[in-house]
């Protein structure tokens, strides 16, 4: 067996997507939360592929932007096509950022994300032993607007004609060309050169490298489904490709986790769900998101680049972003965690618990309607009802310190900056301004006084009004109820 050549990656992104009718560019619109030009780009990765170039034009500084915020400053070699002049002159673009690369090429396009790694690894496999050039092709029903694959008596590839310059016998030819293609970078520096704009659309067309390897080379095709070859032009071909992708990821994660309801849950390509989770129904589980393993995520929930430990109790409509929680957590039902909420192992938030910037130690507990912001909450500390932490005095965002072991007493004000010390208890109904010491109780409300009898002076008083009222010839109000 001869050894393994290297791998680069072309991704021909330079497209305006007119058809989507975006302000954005076609490959920052998003299928699964990751933007259409990242998939073949981390198939490209997951492929081994160095360098990786991406051929840009319409909006290249918004999309190489994202790019790098994505990848890294440096996975992503990025060159410029400033006019569309056809899939050839890009790919002789493309190549010019390959400069050294001695080895195979992958051709994939930017707005075709339901190409799968395994069909380009049977590709790559065919190339690495043939030396030829190997491409995708599909039968399809509607064979309009795409290349025709055109093969001689034997059955072999002779060339590639677009459906603009297709002849009438030629317009029957239901194989098509997938526009996919791996071949050593030998063979397409020279025959990308040789590429001429004499066709319908007056473009170098990529699709004229095929009869050249079909004279040289060779040319061996590889069967993909037209779903998976099919590229985004419009929105409606952005959500059906979402939902096939959708499927896809839950299939994954199915295989060591539940997910109940599968068709209503939503999760994004670069969540990761570990084994023996259960997933409930409605459950929109986006960005970098992890489940730990056993954790129950109940109906409803939104989670957004939170991180969940193990054993941990969503419960429904909880709502969750750049959050992380530790072990064996209870949160919700109906919990807010806004970013940089961080919960450490078997704390409990209950319903209508807001938090926001607030770090909560282990084994505490805000069970019921509750506020917390700016906060550093210890280990066991007990948050009554109705807490509310007074963050903002209008100009400035304040902290709320609580050491370990402390209580809050149901229906507390805690006005920031202030502290409240280890084991010290607040009563309820508190507005604690100053810091409270460690081990002390702090009472804010007037003492409890009693008015005897006051209830049967309080009766006798309306009784009075209501007969004065009677002799005045009013209806007494509960006559005319
Ligand atoms: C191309 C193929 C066609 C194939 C079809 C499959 C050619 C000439 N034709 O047609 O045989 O059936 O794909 O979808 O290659 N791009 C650039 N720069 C350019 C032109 C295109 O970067 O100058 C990029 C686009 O952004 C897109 C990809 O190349 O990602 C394909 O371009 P597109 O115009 O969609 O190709 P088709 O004409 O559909
Ligand atoms: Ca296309």
């Amino acid at each position: 067996m001869k050894p393994n050549q290297p791998l680069a990656c072309l991704v021909l992104a330079a497209g305006k997507g007119t058809r989507m009718r975006s302000s954005k560019s076609k490959m920052l619109h998003e299928i699964a939360g990751a933007p259409l030009l990242a998939y073949p780009i981390s198939a490209a990765q997951e492929l081994g592929a160095s360098p990786i170039v991406a051929v840009l034009g319409h909006q290249l500084a918004e999309v190489t932007k994202v790019l790098q915020a994505r990848f890294g400053a440096n996975t992503v070699t990025v060159v410029e096509q400033t006019e569309q002049k056809g899939t050839g002159h890009a790919v002789q673009l493309g190549l010019a950022g390959l400069e050294g690369f001695a080895g195979l090429v992958a051709i994939l396009y930017g707005d075709v994300p339901l190409l799968t790694v395994d069909k380009l690894r049977q590709m790559v496999a065919a190339a690495q032993s043939s030396d030829g050039l190997v491409m995708l092709t599909a039968r399809v029903p509607n064979p309009a607007g795409y290349g025709r694959i055109v093969r001689d008596d034997a059955g072999h590839v002779r060339c590639i004609t677009e459906d603009r310059d297709t002849t009438p016998e030629q317009k029957g030819i239901n194989e098509v060309n997938a526009g996919i293609y791996v071949a050593p970078v030998s063979f397409l520096r020279e025959a990308t050169r040789n590429l001429l704009p004499q066709n319908a659309q007056g473009e170098l067309y990529l699709t004229d490298i095929v009869a050249q390897a079909a004279a040289s080379i060779g040319v061996a095709t590889i069967d993909v489904s037209a779903q998976e070859m099919s590229g985004i032009n419009d929105r409606e071909q952005l959500v059906q490709a979402e939902s096939i992708m959708r499927s896809r990821i839950n299939a994954r994660w199915l295989a060591h986790a539940t997910i109940r309801s599968p068709e209503t849950v939503f999760i994004d390509a670069d969540v990761v769900i570990d084994a023996d989770a259960e997933i409930h129904a409605n459950v929109a589980l986006r960005g970098k998101t992890r489940i730990g393993a056993g954790t129950r995520v109940g109906m409803g929930c939104v989670l957004t680049d939170t991180i969940v430990g193990p054993g941990c109790d969503v419960l429904p409509y909880t709502v969750a972003t750049e959050t992380t929680m530790g072990a064996n957590c209870k949160v919700g039902p109906f919990a807010h965690l806004r970013p940089a909420s961080e919960l450490g192992d078997d704390v409990h938030l209950g319903n209508f618990v807001e938090t926001k910037k607030t770090k909560i130690g282990r084994g505490s507990k805000a069970n019921h309607l509750s506020y917390l912001g700016d906060t550093v909450i210890g280990e066991k500390v007990n948050v009554g009802a109705g807490t509310i932490t007074c963050n903002y005095n209008g100009y400035q965002k304040q902290q709320t310190i609580i050491e370990d072991g402390a209580f809050i007493g149901s229906d507390t004000q805690l006005v920031a900056p202030v502290r409240v010390g280890h084991i010290a208890i607040v009563a309820a109904g508190a507005t604690i301004t100053q810091d409270v010491p460690a081990g002390a109780l702090a009472i804010t409300r007037v003492a409890q006084t009693h008015l005897a009898g006051y209830a049967a002076r309080l009766a006798a008083r309306y009784e009075d009004h209501a007969k004065t009222a009677a002799e005045k010839g009013k209806p007494r109000k509960a006559e005319t109820e």
